[in-house]
């Protein structure tokens, strides 16, 4: 059998670069097609190890550019995993319109690709890795399960929602075989530090305050990226045609929790946390149901919170230079805009 090919976009960021390593790991005779546009959030010297590795391939581009994505599916390809997106809230209320053309649009292009190359296969799959955020906010009780209705709360999670549409309506006018991901919180290596948990480890390392949005009791589900890679992994290869599964690790924190958690990790003061004045439209909390997948493949996430977000600071600790390296001039710029007078 000819060997897979399999189209990863924005495997350049957090989540997709864990993607890539795993999926070089985990089918060594797979084609690895990396497309990213490198935008801030995507950087090389996340991929440094595996850069020269013959089963992987490379290529800086946009999923919204038509002729680029037709070029790729004209070579033939078996799986594309859409993790591209502008994925940070923040963001999406300083600036919304980026947001719609490369999550809604992007992905529409991709789809459109596929419904052109792909006429009754049995064999391709499109996976959209989306998120739990479509869902909107929960109350203090329940959890989030595939049946949920979706109520995006910000420009970013609209845009996700928009795109797991499209999606879904792909395979029921065109019969495109889709899968639809929605997964909570992800934390690990290698995450960009204008996030909550990079940030506040590097504000930390560096005793500089660290910005608490509101009363800092929001609620978050927390789940390891390699987990979430596993996750990936298994509903790409087993996943039924047209089904969502959410995915998530069971771990509600308070932020405020998991500041304090840092900062006593770090053996640095609580005087240095400062609560600021709240992000417009915040989502109080977030919860995932997995069953869904706990029931149909037996997923379970490997890593247990307490393990897992002791290994990242450990890994900020031991990878300033990875983090001194993705915070360019623009960064800077950012953090200033967002945080100044707050
Ligand atoms: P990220 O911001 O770290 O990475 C996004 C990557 O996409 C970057 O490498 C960027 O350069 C690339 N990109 C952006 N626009 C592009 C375009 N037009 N064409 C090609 N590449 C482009 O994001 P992440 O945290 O790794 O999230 C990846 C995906 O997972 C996103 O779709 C996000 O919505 C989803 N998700 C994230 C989380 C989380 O906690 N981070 C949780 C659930 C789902
Ligand atoms: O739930 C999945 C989503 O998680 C993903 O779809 C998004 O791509 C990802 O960015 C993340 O969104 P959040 O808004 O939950 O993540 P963020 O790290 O920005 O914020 C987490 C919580 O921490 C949130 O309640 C806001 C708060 N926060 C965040 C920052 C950056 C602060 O209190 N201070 C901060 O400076």
């Amino acid at each position: 059998m000819p060997a897979k090919k399999i189209l990863i976009t924005g495997g350049a960021g957090f989540i997709g670069s864990c993607f890539v390593r795993q999926t070089l790991t985990k089918h060594p005779d797979y084609q690895v097609i990396n497309l990213d546009a490198l935008t801030y959030a995507g950087n090389l010297e996340t991929l440094r190890d595996i850069e020269n590795n013959p089963s992987y391939r490379f290529i800086k581009g946009d999923i919204g550019d038509k002729d680029l994505v037709d070029k790729l599916f004209a070579g033939g390809l078996d799986y594309v995993v859409n993790f591209a997106a502008e994925s940070h809230v923040d963001r999406s209320i300083s600036g919304p319109e980026i947001f719609t053309r490369t999550n809604i649009l992007g992905a529409q292009n991709l789809l459109e690709a596929a419904r052109k190359y792909w006429p009754r296969s049995q064999t391709a799959r499109y996976l959209q890795v989306s998120t739990d955020e479509v869902y909107g906010s929960l109350g203090p009780s329940g959890c989030f399960t595939e049946e949920t209705p979706l109520q995006p709360n910000s420009p970013y999670s609209a845009s996700k929602a928009g795109a797991d549409l499209l999606t879904r309506a792909y395979f029921h006018t065109f019969g495109l075989p889709v899968l639809t991901t929605r997964c909570s919180n992800n934390y690990g290596p290698y995450q960009f530090p204008e996030k909550l948990i990079p940030l506040m480890i590097n504000n930390a390392l560096a005793v500089q305050e660290l910005p608490v949005y509101g009363d800092g009791r929001n609620i978050r589900d927390w789940l390891h990226v390699s987990d979430h890679c596993g996750a990936l992994d298994i509903v790409l290869h087993q996943g039924a045609p047209g089904e969502t599964y959410n995915i998530g690790g069971h771990n509600e924190k308070e932020n405020i929790y998991i500041v304090r958690l840092i900062l006593s990790e770090l053996k640095k003061s609580e005087t240095l946390i400062k609560y600021v004045k709240d992000r417009p439209g915040h989502d109080r909390r977030y919860a995932i149901d997995s069953g869904k997948m706990e029931k149909v493949f037996g997923w379970k996430p490997r890593y247990t919170f307490e393990q897992g977000i002791r290994e990242t600071i450990q890994w900020y600790v031991s990878n300033q230079d990875w983090v001194n390296s993705v915070k360019s001039g623009d960064y800077l710029k950012y953090y200033k805009k967002q945080y100044a007078g707050r």
